[in-house]
């Protein structure tokens, strides 16, 4: 069975508010003709490899395309996020109201504390562990209600660098125990965390160079792994270990701080 995977469209996607790093002096700079084309070879790319679910477009929210943020999705159980920034609160209602006939079970966040869905919890895949990160936009208080509400071990990870501030920015767990990370992003704490859970040999390390191109934000369907960039030696080493990755460019998106793997939801 293929995985089933949510999308949005871009037909009002545009960089109109910073609340990131990437964003600032982007305003009003992406081209809607080549971010369509990207999303949509992007798209249809995905589809052979998954099921993709469509949640439309609106105009007041032009960050709707990284449906990462709607929340996060684990075996049927939904838990919505709940944004950092006013500008991304306004998508709550809209993936409230997708998700209500969707869903087995929807579990809300306490009060008062902030989670923006898989772009800060990420799966192991055959493991009961999801990595969550926090530091700019979740709260570490929330680490603790997923990992009650979803009964799996929740290892948080502080993320440091403005650059980074979702954990799928620079962190991708990959298959049999391996991750894909930037270390740059991390405190040394986290760093420790990371080593103590993973063996060198399943470490595939980041340069910077890499990460500045959102390589970590990568989409994996079987060993099939969806980027917006990765230089020769990330390639080499992806295939070495198995994968096939395929370069699938969003650079218009980069400029609002996301790539692939913040404009798919695993569902
Ligand atoms: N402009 C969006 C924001 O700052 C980008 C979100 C990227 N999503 C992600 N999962 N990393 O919230």
């Amino acid at each position: 069975m293929k995985p089933n995977v949510l999308m949005c469209a871009p037909e009002y996607f545009g960089v109109r508010y910073a609340i990131n790093p990437w964003m600032e002096g982007q305003i009003g700079q992406v081209d809607s003709a080549v971010a369509l084309r990207q999303w949509t070879e992007f798209y249809h790319a995905l589809r052979s490899q998954a099921e993709v679910h469509l949640i439309d477009p609106q105009p007041h929210v032009p960050d709707l395309v990284f449906t990462a943020n709607a929340g996060l999705m684990v075996d049927g159980h939904f838990i919505p996020s709940r944004f950092k920034h006013e500008e991304r609160r306004r998508e709550e209602p809209l993936f409230r109201e997708w998700f209500k006939t969707r869903t087995t079970r929807h579990t809300g966040l306490p009060k008062n504390l902030f989670f923006e869905g898989a772009g800060d919890a990420l799966l192991q895949p055959g493991r009961k562990l999801l990595w969550a990160g926090y530091g700019f936009r979740t709260d570490r208080e929330a680490h603790q209600f997923l990992a009650e509400q979803l009964e799996m071990e929740v290892v948080s990870l502080k993320l440091i660098h403005p650059s980074f501030y979702h954990l799928d920015t620079c962190f991708c767990p990959l298959l049999e125990d391996q991750v894909m990370y930037f270390p740059a992003a991390f405190d040394a704490e986290s760093l420790k965390t990371i080593q103590a859970h993973v063996r060198p040999e399943n470490r595939i390390i980041v340069t910077e160079e890499d990460a500045v191109h959102f390589a970590c934000n990568a989409v994996l369907v079987d060993r099939v792994l969806f980027l917006n960039h990765a230089g020769p030696e990330l390639i080499q080493l992806l295939e070495q270990k198995g994968y096939t990755p395929v370069i699938q460019p969003v650079s218009e998106f980069l400029k609002a701080g996301g790539a692939n793997k913040c404009l798919t939801l695993s569902l």
